[in-house]
């Protein structure tokens, strides 16, 4: 598709997880440039809240109601996304969510439940963008990890396992898909408000959040985007296999007495 303004062929993104919290900061900072942009998510009422928020002259929004927890959904999504948009210059896997289980109530449905989503449907969802980014030699894919995947915390045992095996899938995809124009890379954000936190963080005193990090707050949406927004837009294809802790200086600073 092409930018009748300018005749430039228009950018396309898959962004998961885009209908809330840092998927939509993302989608809106791409938005704002003229992309096209799937938003893939659970919920219909969600995505089209989010479609309608997002809505203007700049690119065509699409949205996709799928759990990406289902083995076939991510390249289902994709190929949606490939067939009305003639191709995919941009993946952002943000869909997941947090279970807090304790070790000792672990269970193979509990793993799974994290896993699924946060692991499998994001290696999937990259696996299937891979392809026809490849045939167009040019691409960029974005995994959300954390900060839980360099350090843990309470009742995270999954969780944190998942956002530690994305660092590896960002390392390997990269790996594999050297020189084909295609870069992959990962974002490991600290505490940032969105409905994923926002209760747990409704909760905790101006002291406790002063604690977290050396900046003493919780991130915006918009400053994670921000970076995501540049590995897709601005990013050398040198970059690749990375990933960029945007936490505050959470990881940077030792626990003092
Ligand atoms: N907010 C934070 O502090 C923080 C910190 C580090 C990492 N992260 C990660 O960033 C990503 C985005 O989180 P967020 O903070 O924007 O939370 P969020 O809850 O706003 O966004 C997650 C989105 O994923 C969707 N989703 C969940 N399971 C899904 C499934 N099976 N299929 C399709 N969609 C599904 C949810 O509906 C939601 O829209 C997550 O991977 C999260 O683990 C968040």
């Amino acid at each position: 598709m092409t930018d009748s303004s300018t005749n430039e062929p228009r950018r396309s993104a898959v962004i998961t997880g885009g209908g809330t919290g840092l998927g939509f900061a993302t989608a809106a900072a791409l938005h704002a440039e003229g992309w096209h942009l799937t938003l893939v998510g659970r919920r219909a009422d969600v995505l089209e809240s989010a479609a309608t928020r997002l809505a203007g002259p700049a690119g065509t929004i699409a949205t996709a109601v799928a759990d990406l927890a289902e083995p076939d959904a991510p390249a289902e999504v994709v190929a949606a996304h490939v067939a009305r948009f003639g191709g995919i210059d941009a993946l952002v896997a943000s869909a997941g969510s947090y279970e807090l289980v304790d070790t000792r109530e672990m269970t193979a449905s509990a793993w799974d439940s994290t896993m699924d989503t946060q692991l499998r449907g994001a290696v999937l969802c990259a696996a299937a963008a891979a392809r026809p980014m490849v045939a167009a030699g040019s691409g960029r894919i974005v995994l959300l990890s954390s900060v839980n995947g360099l350090h843990s915390e309470p009742a995270s045992l999954a969780y944190s396992a998942a956002k530690a095996a994305i660092i590896s899938v960002a390392r390997t995809l990269a790996v594999d898909l050297a020189g084909t124009g295609v870069t992959a890379n990962a974002v490991a954000p600290g505490w940032v408000i969105t409905p994923m936190t926002e209760a747990y963080l409704a909760t905790t005193s101006p002291e406790q959040l002063q604690r977290v990090n050396p900046l003493g707050r919780a991130g915006r949406p918009e400053e994670i985007a921000a970076v995501i927004r540049f590995l897709i837009v601005d990013a050398p294809e040198f970059l690749t296999g990375a990933t960029i802790t945007v936490d505050g200086g959470q990881t940077a600073m030792a626990p003092m007495p």
